[in-house]
């Protein structure tokens, strides 16, 4: 069988992550979640008492990630873990220090799921099936204060929807591997789907792809 790639870009809370997970394992495809290496590189920085506006120390950081401890890091999902990330992504040597890493994943033989930023536009220009996952900031937000406040974090909507916003901002308006749609990749907008509902549409773009 040919190798298949799946790339799942999207803002943050689109559910474009669970989407990507879910697609893996029904496909038996290996699954890259892009951003635990972003959110690894900014939380290094600050664990180390760096400056996340430091440039040169964000790029330290990203040359000597360890990829093996991303599954099992859980101050990696915090707000102040995706916060960071947010910083770090901007800095061009911070990316270029994670670009062999996540195409050499992508080249896996029987094929790769990866979401993120710039799957579909610079880690896996050739994937075969390309979704890019939005949904309103409102919804998003709503999604994201209700599981972090779930798991007891105090942060409120307000909060969660300014935050949502000025990091939809930052990615979308960086030099640096914007975030943005690929020409070819299938928009897919969850703000009125449940999990099911947006993975069996999501199901559908890539079999249409196959
Ligand atoms: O998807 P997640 O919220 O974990 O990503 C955290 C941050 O990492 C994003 O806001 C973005 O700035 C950065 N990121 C990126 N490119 C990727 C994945 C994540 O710039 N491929």
């Amino acid at each position: 069988t040919q190798p298949f790639v799946i790339a799942v870009d999207g803002p943050a809370a689109s559910g474009k992550g669970t989407i990507a997970s879910r697609l893996a394992a029904h496909y038996g495809l290996p699954f890259l979640d892009t951003g635990l290496l972003y959110r690894a590189v900014g939380l290094d920085v600050l664990t180390t008492g760096g400056d996340l506006g430091d440039a040169r120390a964000a790029e330290a950081a990203a040359r000597a990630l360890d990829s093996g401890r991303l599954s099992n890091d859980a101050a990696l999902t915090s707000g102040d873990a995706g916060e960071a990330a947010s910083r770090v992504a901007g800095y061009p040597g911070v990316r270029a220090a994670l670009l062999d890493l996540q195409q050499a994943f992508a080249a896996q033989a029987g094929g790769a799921v990866l979401d993120g930023r710039d799957i579909g536009t610079v880690i896996a220009p050739n994937a075969q099936a390309k979704l890019f996952v939005t949904a309103t900031p409102e919804t998003r937000a709503r999604r994201r204060w209700l599981q972090l406040t779930g798991r007891g974090d105090p942060i409120t909507y307000e909060a969660m929807l300014a935050d949502i916003q000025r990091r939809d901002e930052r990615d979308a308006g960086r030099g640096a591997a914007p975030m943005v749609q690929a020409d070819d990749a299938v928009l897919l907008d969850t703000t009125d789907m449940d999990i099911e509902a947006a993975f069996d549409a999501a199901r559908r773009i890539v079999e249409a792809a196959r």
